[in-house]
């Protein structure tokens, strides 16, 4: 059985776990992995197995053995190892978001097509064996054309502060998931959005310039509408709901829990929380999306989650973002223009 040798830029929470999953797979070799706190990493890397771990990502592109890399480092460093792994002729698995600047992964792409290699972006919910279902019904027909779509959204927990400043902010961290599955469920591209941000959390992400509360509204170019709702903190777990209402029917699903028991007793009717964060919920749809990068090198297909999908995300979070600040809907189309030109 043929394998690929991958290198992994980045071995934090991400990076971590697809270097777990990756040496699961028997189609993959997790032959190196750079970071620059490689001291935190080595034990770690040396019990995965891994050869070459290190600072220099050098190594890993310089390497004719590495096919592919895995770019899981902080977002203000990705598009810096995109250009230099296409460049280098490997196939690129990226983290979401590609970037927070539309023309730099704009410009980013354009290089990865030039060099001819394959640009597969870490949207892992289209994996989820619950939106999965979604997709199928809707592709059957069986609940007509979508109208209206709610997507719940929330985190248990907001990230470290040194995590905040350097990902863009609730926007393009975190509802760009949410902005891509929009895009999956409707089957149309997003028209127009509008945005109502807080800070309800934590007054610290407000002096940080983010928000950590979000109401988004959305216009599809078919003419459904949709709600996101984001939240850093639920008390309760990592909430991940969906509902999809169209013309013949309506599908929802709830989150995932430990287990399915319900209990009764005299103070009331109980059931598990839901999965705790993202590793826990989303941890098959993470091998899902790994083995079908895998599998578009192996057979030299299209990967299933392009970079164009990125840069549509990135480019409704670039309006959302101009909606928070301007307090009025935005339009796909001007928020590109006055971006791009
Ligand atoms: N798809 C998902 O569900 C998902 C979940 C979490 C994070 N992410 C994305 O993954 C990326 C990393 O997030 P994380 O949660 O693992 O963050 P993290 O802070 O846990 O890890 C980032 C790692 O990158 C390293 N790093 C930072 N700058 C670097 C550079 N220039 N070169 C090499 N290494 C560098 C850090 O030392 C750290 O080990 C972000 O882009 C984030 O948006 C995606």
């Amino acid at each position: 059985m043929k394998t690929v040798n991958i290198g992994i830029i980045g071995a934090g929470r991400i990076g971590q776990l697809h270097a777990e999953n990756l040496a699961r797979s028997k189609r993959a070799n997790v032959k190196a992995i750079s970071d620059i706190r490689v001291d935190l990493i080595e034990q770690w890397a040396r019990a995965l197995g891994i050869e070459t771990v290190t600072t220099d990502s050098r190594k890993l592109l310089e390497d004719p053995e590495i096919e592919a890399i895995f770019i899981c480092s902080s977002t203000d460093s990705h598009i810096t190892y995109i250009e230099a792994a296409a460049k280098a002729g490997k196939h690129i698995f990226c983290e979401k978001p590609v970037s927070f600047d539309l023309k730099q992964t704009k410009r980013a792409l354009e290089i990865v097509e030039e060099h001819g290699v394959k640009l597969q972006t870490g949207f892992n919910r289209r994996f989820d064996h619950n939106f999965m279902k979604i997709r199928h019904l809707l592709n059957e027909g069986r609940l007509g054309d979508p109208h209206i779509i709610k997507i719940t959204s929330r985190d248990p927990n907001p990230p470290g502060y040194d995590y905040v400043r350097v990902s863009g902010g609730l926007l393009f961290d975190m509802a760009i998931h949410d902005f891509d599955m929009a895009r999956f469920l409707s089957g149309s591209e997003v028209a127009e959005v509008y945005v109502q941000g807080a800070v309800l959390v934590d007054p610290a992400i407000g002096e940080l310039g983010d928000i950590d509360t979000a109401v988004t509204t959305l216009k599809f170019e078919n003419g459904a509408i949709g709600v996101i709702d984001n939240s850093r903190k639920a008390v309760y777990g990592y909430d991940q709901r969906v509902e999809v209402f169209g013309s013949g029917g309506n599908v929802s699903v709830s989150n995932d829990s430990d287990n399915s028991a319900e209990w009764s007793t005299a103070e009331g009717v109980f059931r598990e929380k839901p999965k705790y964060f993202f590793l826990e919920r989303y941890q098959e749809a993470y091998i899902r999306e790994t083995e079908a990068f895998i599998d578009a090198i192996l057979e030299n297909k299209d990967v299933p989650v392009s970079g164009r999908d990125a840069y549509m995300a990135e480019l409704i979070a670039a309006a959302a973002k101009q909606s928070l600040t301007e307090k009025r809907p935005v339009s796909i189309q001007e928020a590109a223009k006055g971006l791009l030109g």
